[in-house]
């Protein structure tokens, strides 16, 4: 009786390696292909492109983001989420200014709130020129 009772929990045992040996590798590639799709960096497009359109939409980390170019002659990117709830604000070129649809927020083309209820300007992102061009960075990581 004993002598069974010992080899039920032996074969226990090694069913329960066998099940984590098989969903080991699983979760190790999870980890890694989230880590393998997150950028640091996104390039927006060149600087001579920049001289036939005013601003440029993009995707970037999962988040819609915008960048344009101010009358300073810099480029500058915003993410397009609104930080009063996270709805998506949409460009209106002729008034230069974002809106959400959601409550009725309007940002500048500096990102600063200028009407409605967001809390906080736009999420700015660090935007640099190299080589002629315009890339984005992530910050924070
Ligand atoms: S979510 Fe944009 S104003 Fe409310």
């Amino acid at each position: 009786m004993r002598m069974r009772y010992r080899r039920r929990k032996f074969l226990h045992q090694i069913a329960a390696v066998g099940a984590s040996v098989l969903f080991i590798p699983n979760g190790i590639t999870a980890c890694t292909n989230k880590k393998k799709d997150y950028q640091t960096e996104l390039e927006i497009g060149t600087t001579t492109e920049f001289d036939k359109i005013t601003y440029k939409t993009n995707e970037f980390n999962n988040v819609p983001i915008l960048t344009l170019k101010n009358e300073e002659g810099k480029y500058e990117t915003f993410s397009l989420e609104c930080t009063h709830q996270g709805c998506i604000v949409k460009f209106f070129e002729d008034s230069k200014e974002f809106r959400c649809p959601c409550h009725k927020g309007v940002y500048n083309t500096k990102g600063e709130v200028i009407k409605g209820p967001p809390p906080a300007p736009l999420r700015k992102y660090t935007t640099i020129v190299k080589n002629g061009k315009i890339i984005v960075l992530e910050q924070g990581v």
